[in-house]
């Protein structure tokens, strides 16, 4: 199948020197298990684009408007919460496998010289992966985006000197607030995807420009080479579906969460980054009063800087691990560090109070019997009865109960129904109205 075709289309377009260029670049040594990761990356990449595009056909980027069209995704629209949960996911993966792709060249040695600009455009891609990762989190616009983002600013304003400006850069003005997400939306769809597909080209360009390392062992990789087709894009095709069954199972069985409305007022929530900051995060809990700025600035800079001047702290021609103990033990060193901090910060957010189940079945009441329709509680809902905000300030959970199993005998002519509740959901939804306080 498909030489006629190709004869046609062969004819018409003159495919030869493509099909030369993309895949019949040698890899020396041959295909192996270990290249895949790069292509996997890239597969990632391309499904948050193609899932972020179909996002966009329903998402609002206003702070009134945001967190209500993500709920229309997850609850309405036909396999929104399942293409959601790709793009919640496929970010994680992305996370991954640029990470392992990384380590990969990192042990290799493949970022030497002849390679360092690749390199370079690589550590660019990873920095702008973790900022589309950084503002992707936001746009949902409910309190977990706002808060964690809320803290992500916090960090930028400790930095001296600059902080205040950085800031109100990426705030856009005072208040993380209207502006914040409008430019978060911008960087986020297109910004950061331009640039991103801009310096992925390049890197495929250089790479193709002065081929892949191929194994540490010289003399291996001297031995013989094998062209990128069909061996090596076999290896990709089947990671790549691997990662893909990956995705599309932990989007099936685990949809992407969507807390409550942000609400600046609510200063109770405690925020949580997405894991791949979490280590950070946990970092600059141990770094207090003038410490901060070692870890806001001063690691940042020296991180970043090492990892951009890998190839000239490493210049020697040697790939071998064994024979570069130094950067070896230090990458890790870096690695040992990191998922201990990562550790530690997981143990304590589980060690958390959960929430209490039944104030959990209380509330899915409420979304349930629509209450909304006629309560307003931190600004969701109507106004033809009152506002719940702090309900659990003013009544209690006698009352509480007897109001709901009937109105009209506690208040007399009261036009809200009775839902004919059971004891159990009586008792729900009261402690859910009572955690409604100004002092939880
Ligand atoms: C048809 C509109 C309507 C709906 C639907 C409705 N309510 Fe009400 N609710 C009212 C009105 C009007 C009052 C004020 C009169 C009264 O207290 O009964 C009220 C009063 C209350 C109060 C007492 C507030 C106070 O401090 O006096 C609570 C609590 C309450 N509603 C909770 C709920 C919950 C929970 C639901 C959903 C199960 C709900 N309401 C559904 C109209 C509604």
């Amino acid at each position: 199948m498909g030489t006629g075709l190709y004869k046609w289309l062969d004819e018409r377009l003159k495919l030869a020197p493509i099909r030369i260029a993309l895949l019949d670049e040698p890899i020396p040594g041959g295909a192996s298990w270990i290249y895949v990761f790069g292509s996997v990356t890239l597969f990632f990449f391309l499904l948050q684009m193609i899932t972020g595009m179909f996002l966009a056909i329903y998402y609002s980027p206003s702070t009134e408007h945001a967190h209500a069209s993500i709920r229309y995704i997850m609850d309405d629209v036909a396999f929104g919460s399942f293409i959601r949960g790709l793009h919640h996911w496929g970010a994680s993966g992305m996370m991954v496998a640029i990470g392992l792709h990384m380590l990969q060249v990192f042990l290799y040695g493949a970022y030497k010289r002849p390679r360092e600009l690749m390199w370079i455009v690589g550590v660019m891609l990873f920095i702008l992966t973790l900022a589309f990762g950084f503002s992707g989190y936001l746009l949902p616009w409910d309190q977990r985006a706002y808060w964690a983002t809320q803290v992500g600013i916090n960090i930028v304003g400790t930095i001296p000197l600059v902080g205040d400006v950085l800031v109100r850069i990426i705030r856009g003005g005072q208040n993380l607030g209207a502006m914040t997400l409008n430019r978060f939306y911008a960087l986020h769809t297109l910004f950061l995807p331009w640039l991103v597909m801009g310096l992925i080209g390049l890197h495929l360009f250089i790479l193709r420009r002065v081929g892949p390392a191929g194994p540490w062992d010289e003399a291996r990789a001297a031995q013989r080479s094998e062209p990128f087709w069909p061996k090596q894009v076999a290896m990709d095709a089947v990671a790549i579906g691997i990662a893909f069954i990956l995705v599309v199972g932990l989007a099936v069985a685990s949809p992407a969460p969507l807390a409550d409305p942000a609400n600046p007022s609510d200063t109770t929530f405690r925020p949580r980054p997405e894991w791949y900051f979490l280590f950070y995060y946990q970092l600059l809990k141990y770094l207090e009063g003038p410490w901060e700025v070692v870890g806001t600035l001063i690691l940042p800079i020296l991180f970043f800087s090492a990892l951009f001047l890998l190839p000239w702290l490493d210049r020697r021609k040697e790939r071998r691990p064994a024979s570069r103990p130094a950067v070896l033990s230090a990458g890790a060193g870096f690695l040992l560090i990191v998922f201990t901090l990562l550790t530690i910060s997981i143990r304590e957010v589980a060690s958390l109070p959960k929430q209490d189940p039944s104030v959990l079945r209380g509330k899915q009441l409420y979304q349930e019997l629509d209450c909304a329709g006629c309560h307003r509680i931190h600004g969701e809902g109507g106004t033809f009865g009152p506002d719940l905000s702090y309900v659990g300030d003013v009544r209690d959970r006698d009352w509480l109960i007897r109001h709901f199993r009937d109105p009209q005998a506690v208040v007399p002519g009261s036009p809200m129904p009775a839902f004919g509740l059971n004891e159990q959901e009586l008792n729900d939804l009261t402690n859910y109205m009572l955690t409604l306080k100004r002092q939880p």
